[in-house]
């Protein structure tokens, strides 16, 4: 099996993305705060942001093709402290892309749907963009940067994702579930619309993008648009825990560091032409019925 990087594999994406490669790869991946451990998947703890300890992962490695999941992923996080989120999210990924073009090999680039300001949805690849917040600025720097390193580098621009938990790392719906659990209420946006998938949609997706040689820009949205309230809902229906404990709020009710973009719905008909096929969030979280 051919030797598969994948950075960030403590993470949520980085974790899914590991459990499902090793079927076809050997796959390696990084992790930095949190040792995970994955059967058949070989660990190792990297500072990305150190170039020489970057350089000598890709020396010691030797992939034929890296997926880089790692990031600093929080918006808010990345508002209050832009320098250190600048090093992960943007230097990192310039330095894995040079990396990748010194070899040759297929590089994929884990982007955001946050680098649209969410007032002209859906979005497709030849929009241009136009963030509103330092954690969306990052990931467009990364994007054009990565690209003038390397112009073979596949962006893929992820939507909001949802799935199991890493044994360190959830994804957004983990915290709904644990207050819906314990009978409390659940206050969520009506106005904020996005195209959510799963996290083993994510990693079709990601790996279809290596399959099929994709260079440049690929949005992987998916095939519905949800409020986080609509979502909220259909999640506790599917789960069986109490709807009515869900209320409405909106993005001006709960102030936060990072400005929200309204709906960055994106339009993937691109990725579907080419064979990416997210199912329908209702079958996404039966799927997940009982792993969550
Ligand atoms: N989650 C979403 O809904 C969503 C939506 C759109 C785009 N994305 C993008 O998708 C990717 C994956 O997101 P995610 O939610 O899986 O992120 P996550 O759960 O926050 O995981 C981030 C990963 O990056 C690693 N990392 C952070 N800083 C590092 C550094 N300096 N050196 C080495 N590793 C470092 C973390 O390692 P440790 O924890 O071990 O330190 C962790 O494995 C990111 O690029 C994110 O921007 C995510």
């Amino acid at each position: 099996m051919q030797k598969l990087l994948v950075t960030g594999a403590s993470g949520f994406l980085g974790w899914n993305l590991c459990q499902q490669a090793r079927q076809k790869w050997d796959v390696c991946g990084t992790y930095l705060a949190h040792a995970v451990e994955i059967p058949g998947v070989t660990l190792l703890k990297v500072e990305l942001t150190d170039f020489h300890a970057l350089k000598q992962l890709f020396t010691d490695i030797q992939p034929v093709a890296v997926i880089h999941t790692a990031a600093q992923s929080k918006p808010n996080f990345c508002q209050e402290h832009p320098d250190e989120s600048y090093a992960i999210n943007v230097t990192a990924s310039l330095n894995i892309a040079r990396l990748c073009s010194d070899r040759a090999i297929p590089c994929v680039f884990t982007s955001t749907d946050l680098v649209f300001n969410g007032l002209n949805p859906p979005y497709r690849e030849t929009d241009p963009v136009s963030p509103i917040s330092y954690y969306g600025e990052q990931k467009v720097l990364a994007e054009r940067g990565m690209l003038e390193c390397y112009p073979k580098t596949a962006i893929c621009r992820m939507p909001l994702m949802f799935g199991v938990a890493s044994p360190v790392a959830g994804s957004f719906i983990q915290p709904f579930i644990e207050i819906l659990k314990a009978g409390k209420e659940l206050s969520l946006f009506t106005d904020e619309f996005r195209t959510p998938i799963s996290g083993s949609t994510a990693t079709n997706g990601l790996l279809l993008a290596i399959e099929k040689k994709v260079v440049g820009l690929l949005h992987l949205g998916g095939k519905e648009r949800v409020s986080r309230y609509q979502f909220g809902r259909l999640l506790a229906e599917i789960l069986e825990l109490p709807q009515e404990n869900i209320k409405t709020c909106q993005q001006k009710d709960v102030p936060m560091s990072a400005p929200r973009s309204p709906d960055t719905s994106l339009d993937s008909s691109k990725a579907f032409a080419i064979g990416y096929q997210p199912r329908s969030l209702r079958e996404e979280l039966e799927a997940l019925k009982g792993r969550i």
